[in-house]
């Protein structure tokens, strides 16, 4: 017996390290029809780790008090030895983050991954959902630029609308009657820690609910209804590690690609992943023109603004696009068909799913505007169309014509 095997003899008997590598990569059977869609979730992993890291060495230089930050991200981006790249990184990696997190919500939606026996991977990916947007808004207001300022209180002046309790509700997330120092300590405090853990932590949840019963694939089979009746090990699934291990690194190549080419040569995207208007300091006295969240919210602010107030309140709206993420939640149930994957679905599936992509992806664009009559009546038809795809689930996916699924994966 080598050193090494002596060496993992002898943590095994202590800790179950081997059991665990086979048990969730070399021996952990995935189905063999993976396709890119597959790809984003251990992309998102991907950026997950390099939000964490970059996060923590902006935190060395930047100072979270509201005479300072502003500055301090001025001397990161100036002074620090390469701290404009692990700013670039972390501001690219936020809306990277967003990108990948969509494609991997609508992979789902297109297999049918949220439904029985993986509810509890989407319910927690609902809730990864939730937590990414609330680190994303926090983490907006540390720079301390305008935008920071003003969307930041935007967003909290919300809060006031829930009747009642509003008013004093609102005051007690700013920690004042304005953003202020009080908002921008609180606000670090969450982003740099509450909240990567907890973030984590559902991550963990996430993954381990999916090794318990397994992925789902693009003809949305379950692979393990046929097993080799010798080995116990699904016909059509195939070891992760090596297969999608190296797999993934393909995945992996091509992103860094497309993230360094953002990174080099437009890390502000023109304005989508860094306002022209955050490059101002704060001033609590001068309103920006044109308040607009950056663009992975706009599709919920364009719903918050196609509700018109009631007795001057914006709490309907703020209502609506509570529940037009709460909606989420409940599609493992509200999705009645007999089939899970798109690809044995029926026109009236496919003709909602494609009218809510266009709503979403319309809501995206008219949240990034001024607000006129003309929008607003675009974004009422898209949010109406938005919460129909939900609401009319039950009804639609029931009577759809779906075609049969075949026994064994294709492909
Ligand atoms: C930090 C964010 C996230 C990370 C790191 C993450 C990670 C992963 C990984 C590694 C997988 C397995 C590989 C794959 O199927 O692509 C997976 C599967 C899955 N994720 Fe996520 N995820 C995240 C967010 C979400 C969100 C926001 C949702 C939905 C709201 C979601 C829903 C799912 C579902 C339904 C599966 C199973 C897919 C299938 O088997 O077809 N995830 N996730």
């Amino acid at each position: 017996m080598s050193a090494m095997q002596k060496l993992m003899g002898w943590i095994d008997d202590r800790l179950p390290l081997t059991a665990t590598y086979k048990a969730h990569l070399s021996e952990y059977y995935a189905p063999k029809n993976f396709n890119f869609w597959y790809f984003f979730g251990s992309l998102a992993l991907l950026v997950l780790v390099i939000q964490i890291v970059t996060g923590i060495f902006l935190t060395m230089n930047y100072k979270p008090d509201s005479e300072l930050a502003f500055l301090s991200v001025e001397y990161i981006m100036r002074d620090v030895e390469w701290g404009w790249l692990i700013r670039y990184i972390h501001s690219t990696g936020a809306s990277m983050f967003f990108v990948v997190v969509y494609l991997h919500m609508f992979r789902g939606l297109m297999y049918g991954s949220y439904r029985k026996p993986r509810e509890l991977i989407w319910i927690f990916g609902v809730l990864i959902y939730l937590m990414l947007m609330a680190e994303a808004f926090l983490g907006y207001l540390l720079p301390w630029g305008q935008m920071s300022y003003w969307g930041a209180q935007v967003i909290v002046n919300l809060f006031a609308a829930v009747p009642i309790i509003g008013e004093d509700l609102s005051i007690w997330i700013r920690g004042d009657y304005v953003i202020g120092d009080a908002t921008l300590n609180r606000f670090f405090a969450f982003h740099v820690i509450a909240l990567p853990l907890v973030l984590l932590a559902l991550v963990m949840v996430h993954l381990v609910a999916l090794h318990e019963v397994g992925s789902n694939n693009p003809d949305g089979v379950e692979i393990k209804k046929k097993k080799d009746p010798k080995t116990g090990i699904p016909l059509d699934g195939i070891p992760f590690h090596p297969y999608y291990t190296v797999k993934d690194i393909v995945g992996v190549i091509v992103f860094l690609m497309v993230f360094s080419a953002i990174l080099f040569f437009a890390p502000e995207m023109g304005g989508y992943f860094l306002e022209a208007a955050n490059f101002v300091p704060a001033d609590p006295l001068k309103t920006p023109e044109h308040i607009a969240p950056l663009w992975y919210f706009t599709p919920f602010y364009a719903i918050l603004r196609a509700v018109p107030p009631l007795f001057g309140s914006q709490f309907p709206g703020v209502v609506a696009m509570g529940m037009s993420i709460v909606l989420l939640f409940f599609l493992p149930w509200l999705d009645r068909s007999k089939v899970k994957s798109i690809r044995y679905r029926g026109p009236i599936y496919k003709a909602f799913l494609a009218a809510f992509i266009v709503s979403f992806v319309g809501l995206g664009y008219l949240g990034l505007l001024p607000s006129t009559p003309v929008a607003t009546i675009f974004a009422q038809v898209f949010s109406v169309i938005y919460f129909l795809f939900f609401l009319l689930m039950p009804w639609y996916t029931s009577i759809d014509k779906t075609k049969p699924e075949p026994e064994r994966v294709t492909g």
